[in-house]
């Protein structure tokens, strides 16, 4: 993502945490921040994911969940690791301050407002809205376009069978998304690192493929607040930024929406952001990756490893046009 300096506002990791968790933090960072960018050393992390075991609070165990297809067997991330190294610049544009900071985010109540050409618009209630699927645990890859990546089994229903639900007209071509405006819940928001609400867009097709999910957990229990609770997108086939955090908007749209990160730097990040290692980012490669946690890099696949599930949906388009 674009590098941006920090507010002196910030508190820094080093002031709120002890000196051995904070040690270890920065090891981990040195490991993952800037793995996409050329480095080519990196130590261990595993030390550090004990440390970092600290800084994340479990969630409530979320019932009936029952295993959905598409899982990957590749290990999963640890869960220390998947709610510590986040990226959510509501909560600060560094890796952990989604972590330390995303406390004050109130994920219940929560209310979604669904409009647009939909048949059935309204303001759901979570429960209005998640409570009538059943929860699927799906173990996917995720792929940042900072180049690491990470195994996450997620909790959630397929975002198909939600669409069928609010009937969207014929007219609906695409899905935008929008996430929470409140500073006082996202003390990010004071400052203008990105154009807020966060918003994000899908195509009718990407949105309806059986892949696609809107999660409400991980590791079989409630959304961490700073992995996006209580309701967000994941597009496992899209580098990560795709995936809209703490979701309080679905509208069905004729035009194509505008995306936060498009708005913000349209020639680094496209609409349709398919994980592609034949297309570099400007300023790096997409061709390898480093899975957090790992030594060595691995070779970036086409769509994330998803290409069987949804190449056909970009059959005939010039994806380094549209990228
Ligand atoms: N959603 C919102 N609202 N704000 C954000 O800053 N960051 C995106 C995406 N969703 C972001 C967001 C980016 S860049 C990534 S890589 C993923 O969330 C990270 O998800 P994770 O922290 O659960 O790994």
């Amino acid at each position: 993502m674009l590098i941006r300096h920090k507010s002196p506002l910030d508190i820094q990791p080093s002031e709120i945490t002890s000196k051995s968790v904070y040690r270890d933090r920065r090891r981990f960072l040195a490991t993952a921040a800037f793995a996409g960018i050329g480095a080519t050393f990196a130590p261990l992390i595993g030390p550090a994911s004990i440390a970092l075991a600290a800084a994340g609070t479990k969630g409530r165990k979320l019932e009936g969940v029952i295993p959905g297809p598409f899982a990957t067997d590749e290990d999963k991330t640890p869960y220390e690791d998947i709610t510590a190294y986040n990226n959510f610049y509501e909560f600060g544009t560094g890796k952990t301050d989604p972590a330390r900071k995303a406390h004050t985010l109130m994920p219940m109540p929560w209310k979604v407002k669904v409009d647009g050409a939909a048949g059935k618009p309204g303001v759901y209630d979570y429960d209005d809205l998640i409570r009538p699927h059943k929860l699927e645990e799906r173990i996917y890859r995720m792929r940042c376009v900072e180049a690491w990546s990470m195994v996450v089994p997620w909790v959630g229903i397929p975002l198909a069978d939600i669409i069928k639900r609010l009937e969207p007209a014929a007219n609906a071509k695409f899905v935008a998304f929008e996430t929470l405006v409140d500073p006082k819940q996202m003390p990010g928001q004071r400052f203008g690192a990105l154009n807020w609400p966060y918003v994000e867009g899908l195509r009718m097709d990407e949105a309806m493929n059986p892949l696609t999910i809107l999660a409400v957990g991980l590791y079989g229990e409630e959304m961490p607040n700073q992995n996006g609770a209580p309701i967000r997108l994941v597009v496992p086939w899209k580098y990560g930024f795709k995936s809209i955090k703490s979701i309080v908007r679905i509208q069905f749209v004729e035009e194509m929406p505008p995306t936060t990160w498009n708005m913000a730097a349209p020639r680094e990040y496209g609409f349709y952001s398919n994980v592609n290692p034949t297309v570099n980012h400007p300023r790096w490669s997409q061709a390898k990756e480093r899975r957090i946690g790992d030594f060595l890099k691995r070779k970036t696949l086409p769509f994330n490893g998803y290409a069987e599930q949804v190449a056909d949906l970009y059959a005939g388009m010039d994806l380094s046009k549209f990228y």
